[in-house]
């Protein structure tokens, strides 16, 4: 019997770009040492072959090509039966995360499959169909709806969702439509619902391998999305790193007291 493999369709160099520089470095590096080339020239070569070997160990721990598993067992702990909105779906590596392991769970798979979709996945034909194809794979169709649109204006009623994952999308929107995002996903959530935000970090080995290739948000760091977040109305349970990942887990105020600060435009109400 053939199985199909899950394929998120993100570009090879991403995962093993650095593990190629790494082996290539490290054949010219002993090619140096075995002919005792200049030692400037070694003294690069070491450097360049520690930079990969660095790059390398990031990415293949990103692991852009598999599921990730949940950066926080907190997440949906009690959420049996519960309705998730994922917010940039992508080709469905984030969403299978949650079904997997929340297997209660039904999702809806939103991106808005335009010019940021085509620009980060090498996906031939409908963009939707690689999504689709992914969760049928992992065996989590079934759950799952996909819809299509802009998150900054979410087409979804108030307070229709008991829990929201986004990750690696909010940071890929410029300050002020990650502000909206927030707005809005915080408009869409029950009171008391969960938020699973993920970003890319920037912290400093992320920084060493990509430089600015892979710095989404620019400089925005840790201190900048907890305000927002905090602006946004939702209270921070948990936050976390994983190496090239910043993570919070946030809540919706059950009271109401955490209503949104701040107006669509990302200006603070009175
Ligand atoms: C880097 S991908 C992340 C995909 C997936 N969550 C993952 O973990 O692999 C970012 C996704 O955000 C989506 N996106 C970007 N801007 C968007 C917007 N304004 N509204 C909805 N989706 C958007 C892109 O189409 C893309 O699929």
């Amino acid at each position: 019997m053939v199985h199909a493999s899950l394929d998120f369709a993100y570009p090879w160099w991403l995962s093993y770009g650095h593990v190629v520089l790494a082996l290539a470095f490290g054949v010219v590096l002993a090619a140096a040492v075995y002919w005792s080339w200049r030692p400037w020239l070694r003294g690069v070569l070491v450097g360049l072959t520690l930079w990969a070997v660095a790059g390398s160990v990031v990415m293949l721990q990103f692991n852009a090509r598999g599921v990730p598993a949940l950066p926080t067992a907190n997440y949906l702990r009690h959420g049996a039966g519960a309705r998730v909105l994922d917010i940039g779906a992508g080709t469905g590596r984030s969403s299978i995360m949650v079904l997997r392991e929340r297997p209660g769970a039904t999702l809806v798979a939103f991106d808005e499959f335009g010019e940021s979709f085509a620009h980060h996945f090498d996906s031939a034909g409908r963009p939707e169909d690689r999504l689709l194809a992914n969760l049928r794979t992992a065996g989590v169709a079934g759950r799952t709806i996909i819809e299509s649109g802009d998150m900054r204006a979410l087409p979804f009623d108030d307070a229709s969702f008991d829990a929201i994952v986004s990750a690696y999308a909010m940071d890929h929107i410029g300050a002020d439509g990650a502000r909206r995002a927030l707005v809005e996903a915080y408009r869409v959530l029950e009171p008391g619902g969960e938020f699973l935000l993920m970003l890319v970090h920037n912290d400093v080995w992320t920084t060493i391998a990509f430089g600015p290739l892979l710095s989404h948000g620019g400089l925005r760091g840790s201190d900048w999305w907890r305000s927002e977040v905090a602006a946004a109305g939702f209270d921070v349970i948990e936050e976390g790193t994983r190496l090239g990942t910043l993570f919070f887990l946030l809540e919706k105020d059950g009271n109401g007291s955490g209503a949104p600060r701040l107006g669509l435009s990302g200006v603070p109400w009175g």
